[in-house]
């Protein structure tokens, strides 16, 4: 039986004619990735008999995401992400154990060496938004403090932009890099998130638009949390009672990772500052996963 008949599609020449040239792919992986692509590829044109008007739509709109891909915006990444494929990937690679910190998408928005800050500091930059304490402890999986993680932490301002959105900004804005204290506790004041669209201005946004989708995405903020000995965590935290938790263009929400973000009236914060206007606190804390012994080598900065 071929490898086409085994997958439930009809025998067809064509497919099997492109299969056998892959046969000699030096790489048992690129083999099995190549000869699994065009054996959807081909049940996809068969399933949809796709014509060849569809086909150089199809091609234009690859060549305009293409297109649109600077050092500063990553429109396949988006693409990945309103399609489910990242946050399938991301699933796929990331099963957590009951009572571990969910993993979800990484978003096209990180910036690596954001600027440090020491525990307690304000890490907006001036961002728009109103005052938010975040605090919480790194743990292991037993509950253990997990002493001196790295955080990553970044989020979009209260008019639903991040600063690598916003032309001829010279500082970064919320955003920044922080290691947690000996008990793994951090602590650092921000802004509040608030939902945002994705950017919509491209071939993403048409085809969002074709399909009838919104681009929103809840309010959330995003981490990476890295700390020897242990996997690291890419994740965000929603906020409880926020729009379009069940309804996230990219498809990122898990029950999990939603918390108590609360409002607070001007009075002393919880780091002993007076507050003269309303200000928000989160409490959240993250457990992280062993290491897998023998993790394979990942890339620097994900892509999903
Ligand atoms: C984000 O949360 O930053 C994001 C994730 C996926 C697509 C666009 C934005
Ligand atoms: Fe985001």
């Amino acid at each position: 039986m071929s490898a086409a008949d085994a997958e439930g599609t009809e025998h067809h020449p064509i497919t099997e004619a492109v299969l056998a040239r892959l046969a000699s792919t030096p790489d048992a992986r690129t083999h099995a990735l190549m000869a699994a692509l065009v054996r959807h590829l081909h049940a996809f044109a068969r399933e949809t008999r796709l014509t060849e008007a569809e086909w150089f739509q199809a091609v234009s709109f690859l060549t305009a995401v293409g297109q649109t891909c600077t050092d500063r915006r990553q429109e396949f990444i988006l693409l990945s992400d309103v399609l489910g494929l990242s946050m399938l990937v991301t699933d796929q690679n990331h099963a957590t154990p009951p009572g571990g910190t969910e993993s979800t998408v990484f978003g096209p928005f990180h910036v690596p060496d954001a600027p440090r800050f020491a525990l307690g500091e304000d890490i907006s930059g001036g961002a728009a938004g109103e005052p938010c304490w975040v605090q919480g402890r790194v743990l292991g999986p037993r509950g253990e403090p997990v002493p001196h993680a790295q955080i990553d932490v970044w989020q979009a301002d209260a008019e639903g932009f991040y600063d690598v959105q916003r032309e001829g900004l010279a500082q970064a804005q919320a955003r920044g890099v922080l290691r947690a204290d000996a008990d793994g506790g951090f602590r650092f004041w921000t802004i509040v998130a608030e939902a945002y669209p994705i950017p919509t201005d491209g071939p993403v946004g048409r085809l969002l638009e074709a399909t009838g989708r919104h681009p929103w995405r809840p309010a959330h903020l995003h981490f990476m949390i890295a700390a020897p000995g242990h996997e690291r965590l890419i994740t965000h935290v929603f906020r409880r009672g926020g729009r379009y938790l069940d309804s996230d263009a990219v498809f990122g929400v898990r029950p999990s990772l939603i918390a108590d973000w609360i409002r607070h009236e001007p009075g002393t914060a919880p780091d002993g500052t007076r507050r003269d206007a309303p200000y928000w606190t989160l409490d959240f804390d993250f457990v992280l996963q062993p290491a897998a012994a023998s993790a394979p080598a990942r890339p620097e900065e994900p892509s999903a």
